[in-house]
């Protein structure tokens, strides 16, 4: 996580970097700092806190320079405090360093440092990185560039780092191993930042760095690309298309409420040039490409975190129901550090918004090593899961802002069912009219979306339900087949933003232990548009009412029976079963969002918590 912005040309540096940490808040908002150099001095101001924290507290300061870097933080190493934060100076003051990323060798680097002298007032790994630098400067006489490239030769962990040398202010020195890092290529200027939404105003043409790569951009020598193990290589230059006013808030409160309201042009987005509406066909590029693979697949294992985690469950009743292969999902995290059972004959699918999570890469290059075909379903385009992947399917949701995910999870949801019936198709096991019914409606699917979205009644039910619960302090969730995963997703919501804890578990488990919890007080959100199991989860909603619990029930419209015992109801339009989540999840979305805003609780950017985690 933490995000990193550096700019150096003939601009003023500060304002740069402040919109750059703006757009890069979502990678954390411990604290923030910039690093500034101006006629012959570098100039270090941070504060503890946001963005905004900083500029409040650099108002009367000098802010001027035409070089500079900043960093937002998420706290890995030391509390969030001023001390904490970056930019990290070296000892004699030359160097000034932004790191996202763990030295995990910082321990032993720290003692060898401080038994040479050093002395350290931060608790970061960071500051033990920059004074190993200025070290490694000293002893070997070497210029910045190649004291930085000698210094990470040493270092175990991950890293993306912008280095700038007062000594030699006509350049910055970056370097990347496991976190992100994008240099942006102006006129005659240069660009650093963990992604492209700091650069996209300046210039269109970008080099995404590579592992293990150092890049020195200069003011005279342009850009200069080698590997840590100094071979020398060719930049490569691309084009980015993003627009600047998919980043601001479009006259919403918060970006997640604009990110709910999106959905049903991202649902179409992720679709388009996907299915062919006159024959009915679904055509998934990446799919169709490794064709033989995905048919003759002995079985696919998902691998994923968080919401994108709560996609591949959906996933798995998905793929298994129509196109009969075997699904594994698997927390990244554990996949990857528990010597699994992987190789020639699976294929492992990384389910990933930012493409940037370092569990989900790990689990990946773990698959890759033992011979399974890995294949990625992410947003960020250009991140680091989109380029290690064999193929892959952007999801096309445009960037998502607000912490909790929303549009990138109907985004996922909308793919994984492209692909499902892609391959039941390829592997003929659907029915030709099954899967023409299914593609229909899932092209309906963006329009039922705006139907609900626009429906005030169901809105301001919404809201009211949400004022009742405001103050709860518990709730449990509950959902069966594909709405088992939608039901894990409200729950996850409603924790992530609104600070309750709350639970999601399949409805018949509920006997098994949350039913002890069950009082007067303890809203019950129940997810009821299962066609199939309607009647056991009328018994459920029965379980639940006779031990007093309130229910607020997901129906589909025209529902008779719930409506009559449950005590809320929202309606959600009527489609076929597997594709259910991809609505029911809306109005889970804005009841967590109304809780977390009558709360008062910092909707797009939740305590602790970040949106792209590149640590493990
Ligand atoms: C963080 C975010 C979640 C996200 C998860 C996985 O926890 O706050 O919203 O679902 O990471 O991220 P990814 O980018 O891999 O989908």
């Amino acid at each position: 996580m933490c995000g990193i912005v550096a700019y150096i040309g003939q601009k003023e540096a500060y304002p740069i970097l402040i919109k750059g940490l703006q757009r890069l808040e979502y990678r954390g908002y411990d604290s923030a700092g910039v690093a500034l150099f101006n006629d012959g001095n570098l100039n270090i101001l941070k504060r503890k806190g946001k963005v905004n924290d900083l500029l409040q507290f650099s108002k009367d300061k000098n802010t001027a320079g035409n070089i500079g870097m900043g960093h937002t933080r998420w706290a890995t190493h030391g509390v969030p405090n001023n001390t904490n934060a970056h930019p990290h100076p070296s000892g004699d003051g030359d160097l000034a360093i932004i790191h996202n990323g763990i030295i995990e060798n910082y321990e032993p680097l720290k003692k060898a440092l401080k038994n040479k002298g050093h002395i350290f007032t931060s608790d970061t790994d960071t500051e033990v990185l920059v004074h190993l630098i200025e070290e490694v400067q000293r002893e070997t006489k070497t210029d910045i560039a190649e004291a930085v490239r000698l210094a990470l030769s040493q270092v175990i962990g991950a890293y993306a780092i912008v280095v700038l040398d007062q000594k030699d202010p006509t350049r910055l020195v970056a370097a990347r191993k496991a976190s992100p890092l994008v240099i942006g290529i102006g006129k005659d200027d240069f660009y650093l930042a963990s992604d492209a939404t700091p650069i996209i105003e300046y210039t269109k043409n970008v080099v995404y760095l590579n592992d293990e790569e150092i890049a020195v951009v200069d003011l005279k020598n342009g850009l200069e690309i080698k590997t840590i193990a100094n071979e020398p290589q060719v930049p490569v230059i691309q084009e980015i298309h993003m627009e600047v006013e998919r980043l601001e808030k479009g006259g919403y409160d918060h970006y997640m409420l604009k990110e709910i309201y999106e959905q049903p042009r991202t649902i179409a987005d992720c679709m388009r040039g996907r299915i062919d509406s006159k024959n009915n066909r679904i055509y998934l590029g990446g799919i169709m490409e490794h064709k033989k693979r995905f048919q003759n697949a002995k079985r696919i294992i998902i691998v994923a975190c968080g919401t994108s985690w709560h996609s591949g469950l959906i996933a798995e009743y998905l793929i298994e129901e129509l196109a009969r292969i075997p699904v594994e999902v698997e927390y990244a995290s554990e996949f990857r550090y528990r010597n699994p059972i992987v190789g020639e004959g699976d294929i492992v699918i990384a389910l990933s918004q930012s493409g940037e999570t370092a569990d989900t890469l790990a689990a990946l290059e773990i698959a890759k090593k033992r011979g399974a075909m890995i294949y990625g379903i992410v947003n960020v385009v250009g991140s680091s899961i989109a380029r290690l992947t064999d193929a892959g399917s952007y999801i096309h949701a445009g960037p998502e802002i607000g912490v909790a995910s929303t549009k990138a999870f109907t985004g996922q949801v909308t793919l994984l069912t492209m692909m499902a019936l892609n391959l039941a198709h390829e592997r003929g096991t659907i029915s030709e009219s099954e899967y023409q019914k299914l593609i229909i409606e899932l092209e309906n699917v963006p329009n039922k979306i705006k139907e609900l979205l626009a429906n005030n009644e169901e809105n301001s039910k919404i809201k009211y339900i949400a004022s009742v619960f405001q103050n709860a302090e518990n709730a449990l969730y509950l959902g069966r087949g594909y709405n088992f995963p939608i039901a894990l997703e409200g729950a996850l919501k409603l924790k992530e933003i609104s600070y309750i804890h709350a639970e999601g578990y399949p409805a018949a488990e509920m006997k098994h232990g949350p039913i002890a919890l069950i009082d007067e007080n303890m809203p019950v959100v129940v997810v009821a548009t299962n066609h199939s199991a309607y009647e056991k989860i009328l018994s459920n909603i029965q379980e639940v009412k006779a031990r007093k619990g309130r229910v607020v029930a997901i129906v589909e419209q025209g529902d008779v029976h719930i409506k009559n015992i449950a005590d809320f109801v929202i309606e959600i339009p009527k489609t076929a079963e597997p594709l259910t989540p991809l609505l029911a999840v809306i109005p889970l979305q804005l009841l967590s969002y109304h809780i977390a805003v009558m709360r008062e609780c910092n909707v797009d950017q939740p305590r602790n918590l970040a949106k792209s985690v590149t640590v493990e």
